[in-house]
C-alpha cells in the first residue's frame, strides 16, 4: 500500500541556495583562498523577485557549501538601490572583484559597479565603471569579464528598442573606466537568429573550449528572453565560433550552436573558464511547477544546479556534471530486475541505454524525464536532490523541476541499451561526512 501519510522532502539539499527567499541567477563564480566562491541573486526576506541582494556560498570540495553572509546588499539613495544584479567576479592584482549590474530604478537602464574587499573581509561597493548606455540600447546588464590577445575585455547583455537582442563589448584593461567598443554580435547574424531567438541576451558568458580537433574556439553562451511568449524565459543557447580581433572593435562570428539544456527549467547559467577545466552552474526556475500560494507557503524558490564541465566535441558543447559530484554518492540502492523505487529525497541512477523517471502515487504515475530518442545509444544519468531533477544522456543536459506531491514516490525504470540485462546503477545522495 503506498503510504499517502507523507511527502518526499522537495527541497534541494544538497543545492547551492539558502533555507528562505528567492533565488535566480549564479554570480561571481571563482576560485580564491582556497575555496569555491559562488555568489546568487538573492532576495532574503521573500519568495519573489524584488530588493535583490547576492548571496554568497562557499566550498572547499564543490560538495559541502557553506553560507556565507550577503555580500552586497541594496543601497537606497545610491547607483543600486533598486537592486543588485547580475554579474561576475574577476582577479585584479591577485585579489577578487565582483562586477555587479547596479541598478538605480528598475524603469531605468543600469550601469556596472565594482565591489571590492575591505580589512574585515567584507564586500565595499565602489563607483560606477560604465554608465547606462543611451539611444536605442534597452535593458543592458550582466558584465562579463576575459582576456584575450593580453587585452580585458568585457561583455554586456541587453537588446535593441526594436527588439534585436545584442552582446556590447568593452574596453577594460582598466577595470575602473571601461570604454565602450562596439556590438560583438547582435541578432541579425544568421546563426544567432537561427539558435538565440530573443528581444534580450541575458548574462553573457564567453569562454574558450579546444574542440577535440586541434583547434581553440570560443563558445558564447546567452540566455534567450522573450516577452512575445507567456513564458518571457526561453532557456539558454551555446554559440561556436572564433573571436575575430582584426577589425575596429572585437567580433564574435559563430558557425554553430544548440541549446545548452534541453529541460524546460534552466536559464540564466556562468561559466568559469578554469586552468584545467570550464565549469559551469545554472539557475534551475519554479517555471509552472508551484503555484504562488504553494511558493509563499513554503517560503522559498529557486537554486543553483549541480556544477557542470563543459567540453567542446566538434561544434556541440557537452555538459556533464562534475567529476567530484560522485562523492554524494551514499549506500547503493539495490536494484533487481529494471525497476527501482528510492525510498529517498535525493538519488542517482546510471543505467546503459534508456532511462525513464517517474513520480508515481495514489492518483497514478507521471513521467518527469526519459533519455531522448537521440541518446539511446549510450549512458543516462539523473541527479535529482528533493524537486530538482538534472539529466544527462548523449552529451546533452536536461533541467527540470518535479515537485512530490502527497504519497509519491520515485520510479526508475531502465532497458532497451544495448546489454542484454539493463546495467542500472542507484545511489542515495547525501554530503559527504567531514
Ligand atoms: C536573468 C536576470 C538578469 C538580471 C537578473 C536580475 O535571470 O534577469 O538579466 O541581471 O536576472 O535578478
Amino acid at each position: 500500500m503506498t503510504d499517502t501519510s507523507t511527502t518526499l522532502d522537495p527541497f534541494p539539499h544538497l543545492h547551492i541556495r539558502p533555507p528562505q527567499g528567492w533565488v535566480n541567477d549564479p554570480n561571481g563564480i571563482g576560485h580564491w583562498d582556497g575555496r569555491w566562491h559562488v555568489f546568487y541573486q538573492y532576495n532574503p526576506h521573500a519568495p519573489v523577485h524584488a530588493n535583490i541582494h547576492w548571496g554568497h556560498s562557499s566550498s572547499a570540495d564543490l560538495l559541502t557549501w557553506r553560507d556565507e553572509p550577503v555580500a552586497l546588499a541594496p543601497r537606497p539613495g545610491s547607483i543600486d538601490a533598486a537592486g543588485v544584479w547580475s554579474g561576475v567576479a574577476t582577479m585584479d592584482d591577485g585579489e577578487p572583484v565582483l562586477v555587479y549590474t547596479a541598478v538605480p530604478d528598475v524603469a531605468a537602464n543600469a550601469g556596472v559597479a565594482l565591489a571590492r574587499r575591505g580589512a574585515d573581509g567584507t564586500w565595499v561597493p565602489g563607483r560606477q565603471v560604465a554608465p547606462a548606455p543611451g539611444g536605442d540600447l534597452r535593458e543592458i546588464r550582466d558584465p562579463f569579464v576575459f582576456t584575450s590577445g593580453g587585452a580585458r575585455y568585457a561583455l554586456m547583455g541587453g537588446g535593441r528598442a526594436d527588439g534585436t537582442p545584442v552582446v556590447l563589448v568593452y574596453g577594460a584593461d582598466d577595470l575602473d573606466r571601461w570604454e565602450l567598443l562596439g556590438d560583438l554580435l547582435d541578432g541579425t547574424d544568421d546563426v544567432a537568429a537561427g539558435v538565440a531567438p530573443g528581444k534580450i541576451w541575458e548574462c553573457p558568458s564567453f569562454v574558450e573550449l579546444p574542440d577535440g580537433e586541434g583547434r581553440l574556439r570560443w563558445v558564447l553562451i546567452l540566455s534567450l528572453w522573450d516577452d512575445a511568449h507567456d513564458r518571457h524565459l526561453r532557456g539558454v543557447a551555446a554559440l561556436v565560433g572564433d573571436l575575430d580581433l582584426t577589425g575596429p572593435h572585437p567580433r564574435f562570428r559563430p558557425d554553430a550552436g544548440h541549446l545548452l539544456d534541453d529541460g524546460p527549467d534552466f536559464y540564466a547559467p556562468q561559466a568559469l573558464a578554469g586552468p584545467d577545466r570550464t565549469l559551469l552552474w545554472g539557475w534551475t526556475w519554479e517555471s509552472g511547477t508551484r503555484s504562488p500560494e504553494d511558493v509563499a507557503a513554503a517560503g522559498w524558490a529557486g537554486a543553483l544546479t549541480f556544477p557542470r564541465e563543459l567540453v567542446l566535441d566538434g561544434t556541440t558543447v557537452v555538459s556533464a556534471p562534475a567529476r567530484e559530484l560522485t562523492g554524494l554518492r551514499r549506500a547503493p540502492i539495490p536494484v533487481t530486475g529494471t525497476e527501482v523505487r528510492p525510498d529517498a529525497p535525493a538519488w542517482e541512477a546510471i543505467a546503459d541505454g534508456v532511462l525513464a523517471v517517474g513520480l508515481s502515487g495514489p492518483h497514478g504515475e507521471r513521467e518527469v524525464w526519459r533519455t531522448p530518442a537521440h541518446a539511446t545509444g549510450g549512458l543516462s544519468r539523473v541527479l535529482v536532490d528533493g524537486s530538482v531533477v538534472e539529466a544527462f544522456a548523449g552529451g546533452a543536459a536536461n533541467t527540470v523541476r518535479a515537485y512530490p506531491g502527497a504519497g509519491e514516490q520515485w520510479v526508475i525504470r531502465a532497458g532497451g541499451g544495448s546489454a542484454a540485462e539493463p546495467d542500472l546503477s542507484v545511489w542515495e545522495l547525501g554530503r559527504p561526512s567531514p
